[in-house]
């Protein structure tokens, strides 16, 4: 990796290069992502036990991280959180395929943070599904609006506005291990899911049923923590 002084990164490689190809993010994405405000992410629970702790965390959305995360990084950097709280930023960076360092000073949270390891699994598939669904009822209402669509995304053969869409793939994160006291390994899938590669139901998402008022957790952003 390069680089330059208050410049672009530049990625010099091919293989670097392919791996940039690899991590962009959809055209409609970048333009909810790049936009000036972001109105649809919704608070987090600060869904802690232990009254000092919860004090203290002080835990931001996980979308939040996720989403900067893939904005200004690709898969294989290293993210570094130095007031990791909970650990979101770890979970985001393990959803989006990178690694993370975080740094604590309270030594309560160690407990919070190697809990990711239970859930992270599920809340991983759960954010990369959406965001393929998403990207297929994108493609389905602009179809259906009569708007061109550029180009076909090869791992999954589903269509893309951009030529930069054509090789993204979203890895699938398989396995969560605990090699030391203080560290996770993740394992990915370099496959596309079988369930969005070609062939699969391009049509329109259901409008989601407004929920009721619960006291339970309804957001899978606070399933976490
Ligand atoms: C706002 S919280 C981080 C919340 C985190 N992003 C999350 O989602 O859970 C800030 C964290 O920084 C930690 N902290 C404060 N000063 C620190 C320091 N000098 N070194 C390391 N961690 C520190 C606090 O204990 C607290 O957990």
């Amino acid at each position: 990796m390069i680089l330059r002084k208050g410049g672009k990164r530049e990625f010099s490689s091919d293989t670097e290069k392919e791996n940039r190809r690899r991590s962009a993010i959809f055209w409609e994405e970048r333009n909810l992502y790049f936009s000036d405000i972001w109105f649809d992410i919704k608070g987090s629970r600060q869904d802690l036990n232990d009254k000092e702790l919860r004090k203290r965390s002080a835990a931001f959305p996980f979308e939040l991280a996720y989403r900067l995360i893939n904005m200004y990084s690709v898969k294989n950097d290293t993210v570094l959180d130095p007031f990791l709280g909970t650990g979101t930023t770890l979970a985001a960076a393990m959803t989006a395929a990178r690694n993370s360092i975080g740094c604590e000073i309270e030594k309560g949270f160690l407990g919070p943070v190697l809990e990711i390891k239970n859930n992270i699994l599920r809340l991983a598939r759960e954010t990369t599904e959406t965001r393929l669904k998403s990207h297929l009822s994108f493609i389905a209402e602009r179809t259906a609006a009569g708007k061109p669509v550029g180009y076909k995304n090869l791992p999954y053969g589903f269509p893309v506005i951009t030529r930069q869409e054509k090789e993204i793939i979203i890895n699938e994160l398989k396995e969560v291990t605990q090699p030391t006291q203080q560290s996770l390994h993740a394992l990915y899938s370099d496959d596309p899911q079988p369930a969005f590669r070609q062939g699969a139901d391009f049509s329109p998402l259901p409008k989601p049923v407004p929920k009721k008022k619960t006291k339970g957790r309804t957001d899978i952003q606070l399933e976490l923590f």
